[in-house]
């Protein structure tokens, strides 16, 4: 018996300092999972960092249950031992209960304290990947195509409310550069409206005689510019930004397009696809002119963060000239908002001449 009882107590013991590790493992996990999670909240802007930090959360926690599963199963297999050595001195708590409270037969279980234990610890990762899935799916605008539609949802409910305000201003004195430019054409144009709200803006420019196409995506916004303008030769039609996929503009194409007050509204991953349907609708030679809004983003609107900077980055990225046509207030007094105005001429207009 002097070797089996060395190695009995040698086994005891090892068992026992495995017993202890096991039980820090929880407490790591904790530890890291809320280092972590407290790091996330106190990130401002900082995508990378943010995800660093989730990921190690979720991988650290799965990691930790790896762990403390093999840590159980080694413990189990001296157990084994222990119980083999000595059967008459094992005290054998596996036994399920036959208690009928199932919470007092679960606390008997075998492994019990392990499973618990595991759950804890999945559950942490499951939180980690939720948060991170929901953070980036509010940065990339997954929450943005619902805001797009929140901002046709916003128009179509407050159209009647908003055409008081945006009838009150004339198109002479919203984009006067424009009003000049159109009143002095040589000749009838092919005008295209992205956005035209309340028909403002297009039935002024087909009164002057141009071909005018007026788009929008709020069914409401195009009855009440219909009702507003009815005597006005405008062809109104409901479709949207980015694909503005509607037959009526399958094989067409402008002299003009105008993009006022609508880029907030367009989603960041959408703003390239916009870009390149406005670019395919512009004859060469043509103009595109838009005003961007800057200011606060609001969310019942479904309007994004734009910067100047970066609507000249990614209009040049898709093939236009840009050139700055002035800065201005807003023209409904709002403090916090003011607008800038760009003019967009396809860079390969001279070698599409012939188109
Ligand atoms: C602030 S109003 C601007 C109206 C007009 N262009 C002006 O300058 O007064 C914005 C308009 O953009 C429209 N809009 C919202 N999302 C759009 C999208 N994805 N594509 C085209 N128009 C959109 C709205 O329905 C609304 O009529």
């Amino acid at each position: 018996m002097g070797l089996t009882k060395e190695a009995y107590e040698q086994n005891y013991l090892q068992f026992r300092s495995l017993n202890q590790i096991m039980w820090q493992i929880p407490v790591l996990a904790m530890t890291l999972t809320g280092g972590l999670w407290f790091g996330v909240s106190t990130i401002d802007d900082d995508p990378l960092l943010v995800s660093i930090l989730l990921l190690t959360a979720f991988f650290g926690n799965l990691v930790l249950s790896g762990v403390l599963l093999r840590f159980r199963h080694v413990m189990g297999c001296y157990l084994d031992w222990l119980k083999r050595a000595d059967s008459e001195g094992y005290v054998n708590a596996s036994t399920v209960s036959e208690a009928v409270i199932f919470m007092y037969r679960f606390c008997n279980l075998d492994k019990t304290v392990r499973t618990l234990f595991c759950c804890m610890l999945w559950w942490a990762a499951a939180c980690s990947a939720i948060v991170l899935v929901g953070y980036w799916c509010d940065r990339l605008g997954d929450i943005d195509l619902g805001s797009s539609d929140a901002s046709v949802s916003y128009y179509d409910q407050h159209a009647a409310a908003l055409a008081d305000g945006y009838e009150s201003v004339s198109f002479e004195s919203a984009y006067p550069y424009l009003a000049q430019k159109l009143g002095a054409a040589a000749r009838p144009l092919h005008v295209l409206d992205v956005g035209a709200g309340t028909g403002r803006d297009a039935s002024w420019i087909a009164d002057r005689g141009h071909n005018m196409v007026a788009v929008d995506p709020s069914q409401s916004m195009l009855t009440v510019a219909q009702n507003l303008h009815a005597e006005s030769s405008v062809a109104w039609v409901q479709d949207r930004l980015p694909d503005l996929s509607t037959t009526a503009l399958a094989n067409a194409s402008f002299d003009m397009i105008l993009l006022n007050a609508v880029w907030m509204h367009i989603a960041p991953q959408d703003r390239d696809a916009a870009l390149a349907r406005i670019k395919s609708l512009l004859r060469p030679g043509g103009s595109v002119f838009a005003t961007i809004r800057l200011g606060p983003i609001n969310e019942e609107r479904g309007t994004y963060h734009i910067s100047a900077p970066n609507f000249v980055t990614d209009a040049q990225a898709a093939g236009f000239t840009v050139v700055p046509r002035g800065d201005f207030p807003d023209l409904l007094g709002r403090p916090q908002v003011s607008w800038k105005a760009f003019e967009l001429t396809r860079r390969d207009a001279l070698g599409d001449g012939a188109e």
